[in-house]
């Protein structure tokens, strides 16, 4: 039986593929040059699909692929649903925080928030009883607490670098961040044999 792996393009699948060589997955072609979407791989029957990552739970959930890797944030954006989430890579590793602008109060009652990730934001808020104006915004989200647009920003912080070039500062942690191995859920019934092998070689993988 074919198995498809999906993976996240840029830093994520950098990181993957280490891990994926590890398990005797490797593909066949320049998957970082390449305009191709699909590879073959030196495992006879498993083949690489390269997609954005807020795209890899979508395949996964509908079974248009079986395995996936994807970043925390996406998962907790996505919701879940139809998948399993068996692995965690320890790759692409950094927080999910709350942001404003360095130095300013807090502010009280209803507060604007501006952010790529809006189910995010929103569970996180309405979890603190804080009322809260979600605006998505699909980057530089930084620009906003500084232009007014909002009071706080929801976003992924690494080093901190691009807070500070901006005059911000990171405020509450949502959540820790790193990259997840994802795993169709009637999938992992039908093919379970080969799923589980591929799970414990990225297992021995990650620990090793
Ligand atoms: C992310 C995030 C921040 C930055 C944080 O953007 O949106 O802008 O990284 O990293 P830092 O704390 O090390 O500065 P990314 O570069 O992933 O691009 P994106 O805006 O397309 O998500």
């Amino acid at each position: 039986m074919q198995i498809t792996i999906a993976l996240t393009k840029g830093r994520i699948l950098e990181e993957t593929l280490p891990l994926l060589a590890q398990a005797d997955i490797e593909p066949i072609e320049d998957i970082k040059t390449s305009r191709k979407l699909v590879f073959d791989t030196s495992r006879e029957g498993v083949r690489l699909l390269v997609l954005r990552g807020s795209d890899v739970p979508t395949y996964v959930q509908f079974g248009a692929a079986d395995l996936g890797v994807s970043g925390k944030d996406t998962l907790l954006e996505h919701g879940g649903d139809g998948l399993y989430e068996p692995l965690d890579l320890g790759i692409a590793r950094c927080r999910m925080m709350t942001a404003a602008v360095a130095g300013v109060p807090p502010a009280h009652g209803r507060i604007r928030v501006a952010t790529k990730y809006v189910n995010i934001a929103r569970r996180f808020y309405a979890e603190q009883g804080r009322q809260a104006d979600i605006i998505k915004l699909y980057g530089a989200m930084e620009l906003a607490p500084i232009m007014a647009l909002a009071d706080e920003i929801v976003d992924i912080v690494d080093t901190g670098n691009t807070l500070r070039a901006n005059g911000l500062e990171a405020r509450e942690t949502i959540a820790e961040i790193s990259s997840r191995l994802i795993v169709n859920k009637a999938a992992m019934k039908v093919k379970h044999r080969q799923l589980q092998g591929i799970i414990d070689s990225l297992r021995q993988a990650v620990a090793g």
